[in-house]
Formats: C-alpha cells, structure tokens, sequence
C-alpha cells in the first residue's frame, strides 16, 4: 500500500524544542480566548483548544451516550456520573452486538464482559472482567472503584459482587432462563434494521468537566467467540483506557490483543504530557504499535479517541470505517477516522 503522508508532523519526526515551542506558542495564542470553538478540522482531525464540557467516545453509537453524558452532566455536575450514565445508553442497547448481554457470546455460547472506569481527581480506578450476566459492568466497575480497595474483579467475584451491590443482572445459573432471556434479545436486534457494520466494538467515553477535571470509562464484550475467560484491553488500566487529571485521557477500540501489548491509551497520553495534540498522539501510538509490529496497520485493528486538558480532542484507527462522537454544549457530532487515508508503516 502507498504511503500516504498524514498532513500533520508526529512526535517521531518532528524535533522535542520546536514541537514543544509550537505546542506552548499555540497554546499562548488560543489560550486567552476563552470561549475558542474547538472545532477538529477533518482534514487533519486536529481541533483547537475547546469548550469545557466535552465529551468523546468511540463509533457513532457513542453519540446517544455522549448526549446522554452531557444531559447528567448539566443536571449532577458529577463527570463520573456522565460517564456511568452515558455508556449505560450502549450497553443497554439491544441492537448492540458487542458492548452490554446483547454482545456476540464466546466459544462457550456464554457472553462475557469487561468494562473499566477511571476518575482523574486522586487518580482512581475501577474494572471488571470475565463478568457474566451484570447489565451494567460500567457500574460494576465504578462500585470497584468506589467501594473496595481494589482495582480489577474478575468471573464469578466480580458478579458475586455486584449482586452484593445490587446491581440489575439476568439470571447465569439456570441455562434454561438464561437462554430465553438471550433468544428475547436475539430476537428484539434482528428486527432492527440498524443491525450493520457500524454495530461493533467497545464504547470509550471520556468527560472533561467544566472545571477541567477528567473521567472516562469503557465497556465491551469483547472479542466475538473469544477463548472463554479471554480477557481484553477494556478492563486494563493504561491499556484500553487512561486519565490523567493533568494531562487528558485516551480510550481504545478494537482488538485488544494488539492494545495491552502496548499500553497504548498510557501512551497516547504520555505522548500528549510532552505536547502533542490528542490525534497526533493518537496516530504517533498507532505508528509505534505498527512498527514494532511490522505490519502497514490495516490488519491491527486498533482505534483511538483521546482529548486534553485544554478541551482538545481527537482520534486515529486503523479500521478506515472509524468514526468518533464529539459532544459540547454547542453541538453533538461524528466525525471520521483522521487516520483513514493513512498507512502506518
Ligand atoms: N477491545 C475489546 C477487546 O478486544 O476485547
């Protein structure tokens, strides 16, 4: 495949002093205006500093999730709230086949999900894998954070304590109810006509509040027919997501045996700490990741969204189909993968 050279410098190519001058110099111009549009420019995928709140996720359907954050977020305040509530919107789509119960099941017919949280202010966070029958592993996830002095619950554990916590669940241990319930929801998406391409994959969605503190969560069910007990990047801190109150935050998508291997969200945010824009460092990991593979891109499926402190965002994937939901106050929208026309190696 030709190359086809992104309309961008990365951190790989562009030399520390000047990136950090153009970084800062940027900055100094745009900072002052404090009500700067933010807009990403298509092209590029690189937007300006921007509104506070914004809010970012994977896939067109992060979009009803990223309005629904925004509706919790003017009436709580709370960004982990706006996160929670948001990606409960997906996961309690029916017509969603890979985040929430209504995800394609693993090998063993049994679907299994994996879903992380993470809170800037005091640096926390929450996860659960392998988790059966909990229809909202987000607020399992968040209970973990919130109420134990653990990080990550896994299998039977993590659904024996969100029971416990009293989290709504469909019943695992009779097959029979199990999969009755499952049939209902097989049944309720092949009535969708919206059943497509675009129905894949984990929701990352990250908040940045308007007084500038950060939260991001993530939830999947992960690889379809996937080795039972396959655990993912979603639930791996750094790895399928990552905020860092100072910095931003990154969220993953896709597959996540070529995400953990890297930490990939820790990277992007790393490399956004030393100045780059959030797609720049979204396509500088992807660019590493490949690399280090030997392989152009197109086959490691692997996508990005990230944004930073400043209220900029942006993305990058290797599927050519990647798209992403910006929502602010001013408006809500999908924008397309800035990466698209661009090989990696
Ligand atoms: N990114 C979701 C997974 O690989 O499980």
């Amino acid at each position: 495949m030709d190359y086809v050279r992104p309309r961008y410098r990365t951190g790989s190519n562009m030399n520390m002093s000047r990136r950090k001058f153009v970084s800062h110099a940027t900055i100094g111009l745009l900072g002052g205006a404090a009500v700067s549009r933010g807009h990403a420019d298509d092209a590029t995928g690189k937007s300006e500093p921007g509104q506070k709140p914004l809010i970012v996720s994977t896939w067109p359907f992060g979009k009803p999730a990223n309005d629904r954050a925004l509706r919790i977020l003017q009436q709580t305040g709370s960004i982990l709230d706006a996160v929670e509530q948001g990606i409960w919107v997906t996961e309690s789509d029916a017509k969603n086949s890979s985040v929430g119960l209504s995800g394609t099941p693993n090998a063993a017919g049994v679907v299994q999900l994996d879903s992380c949280i993470m809170y800037g202010p005091g640096h926390k966070a929450g996860s659960v894998a392998a988790i059966e029958g909990i229809v909202h592993p987000i607020s399992a996830a968040r209970r973990v954070m919130e109420k134990t002095r653990n990080v990550m619950l896994a299998g039977e554990g993590a659904r024996m304590f969100a029971l416990e916590q009293g989290l709504e669940s469909v019943p695992v241990h009779s097959r029979r109810l199990y999969r009755e319930w499952e049939r209902r929801r097989m049944a309720e998406r092949k009535r969708s006509s919206k059943v497509g391409k675009q129905n894949h994959d984990t929701i990352s969605l990250l908040v940045l509040g308007a007084d500038g503190n950060l939260a991001g969560g993530c939830s999947t069910s992960g690889l379809g027919h996937k080795l039972p007990g396959r655990v993912g990047d979603s639930p791996i801190v750094g790895s399928g997501l990552y905020v860092d109150n100072e910095v931003g935050a990154a969220g993953a998508t896709g597959l996540g045996e070529n995400i953990m291997r890297y930490c990939a969200t820790f990277l992007i945010v790393e490399l956004m700490r030393q100045g780059l824009h959030p797609t720049e460092a979204c396509m500088a990991a992807i660019r590493r990741i490949a690399r280090a593979e030997n392989r152009s891109g197109d086959d490691l499926a692997i996508n990005f969204v990230a944004l930073d402190k400043q209220g900029r965002y942006g993305a990058a994937g290797t599927n050519k189909g990647f798209r992403y939901a910006v929502t602010t106050l001013s408006e809500s929208r999908v924008l397309p993968n800035p990466a698209a026309s661009v090989a990696f190696r």
